[in-house]
């Protein structure tokens, strides 16, 4: 089973559209794909259609039910996105609250892979959504992925946040005693400015042996698709931006075969 993460400390560097995009083209090809959204603001759950205020059942009750060693079955927190084969893990506004609940107790970080060890029966892929902060959840998101993206925009400012990510990538792997396989992925590229062409150039400068093959421009189709709460696969067809991440996935699915993910810190 794969299980991604997108993650950056940065806001607004495509997190969330990565991983609906990618969600959407594999639920396409019928793989059975769930997505997790860990960011209080639900960005992800409002894009199909569930509003923050009234889930239920979902990441808070995940996390909840776990740390008080009580049985939860994931069904009953997976909910339909309204696409065929794409199933959603759902945020709600109480999932701000579990930082200060829960965030200094022991082996609160383990949730969320503890949960995920009997979905694979299930599920071929799990797209994990984090928010822009470094915490209990994102950290739940590091430990349990098997490969990690790192959107960032390219524009100087976010290549700034993309150091402190990836410093705090570093922290982790030491801590886990776990390597951390991870993507760095130029998003909203726009090939006409000289800014994008310069950010882009930095970075598949400093980060050549990570980075993905191609950057994702910008594309005003993702604007229209979350209009639709459909991701951009099942709107249109033949656009850049749906392209681009249909290269990223087959990377991904290739370096899913050929990685040593996860192998142990010497
Ligand atoms: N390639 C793109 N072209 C044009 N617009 C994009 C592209 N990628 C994302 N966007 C838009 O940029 C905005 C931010 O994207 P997104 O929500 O995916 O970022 P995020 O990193 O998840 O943000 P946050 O940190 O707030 O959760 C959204 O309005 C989205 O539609
Ligand atoms: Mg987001």
């Amino acid at each position: 089973m794969n299980i991604w993460a997108f993650a950056n400390q940065k806001g607004g560097v495509g997190k969330t559209t990565s991983a609906i995009t990618l969600a959407g083209i594999l639920a396409g090809r019928n793989e059975e794909t769930l997505i997790i959204d860990l960011d209080p603001h639900a960005s992800m759950s409002s894009y199909f259609g569930m509003e923050p205020e009234t889930v239920s059942q979902g990441v808070f009750e995940l996390f909840t039910a776990q740390s008080n060693n009580k049985t939860l079955e994931l069904d009953s927190v997976v909910h339909p996105t309204g696409i065929e084969h794409l199933s959603i893990i759902p945020s709600s506004v109480a999932v701000a609250t579990l930082e200060k609940r829960f965030g200094a107790n022991n082996g609160m970080g383990l949730i969320l892979s503890r949960v995920l060890k009997n979905a694979s029966q299930q599920y071929s892929h799990v797209l994990i959504d984090c928010p822009p902060v470094l915490g209990l959840l994102m950290l739940n998101a590091l430990v349990a992925c098997n490969q990690l993206v790192v959107p960032v925009q390219t524009e100087l400012l976010a290549i700034k946040g993309l150091h402190r990510m990836l410093r705090t990538i570093k922290m982790i792997e030491k801590s886990l005693h776990k390597k951390l396989s991870y993507t760095v992925l130029p998003t909203m590229y726009d090939q006409r400015t000289r800014a994008s062409q310069k950010s882009l150039k930095i970075l598949q400068d400093e980060y050549k042996d990570c980075i993905s093959s191609q950057p994702i421009p910008v594309d005003t189709k993702f604007r229209d698709a979350s209009f639709s709460g459909k991701p951009i696969s099942f709107i249109s067809k033949n656009t850049h931006g749906l392209k681009a991440y249909e290269v990223l996935l087959e990377q991904m699915l290739l370096s899913r075969v050929n990685n040593s993910e996860n192998r142990e810190v010497a």
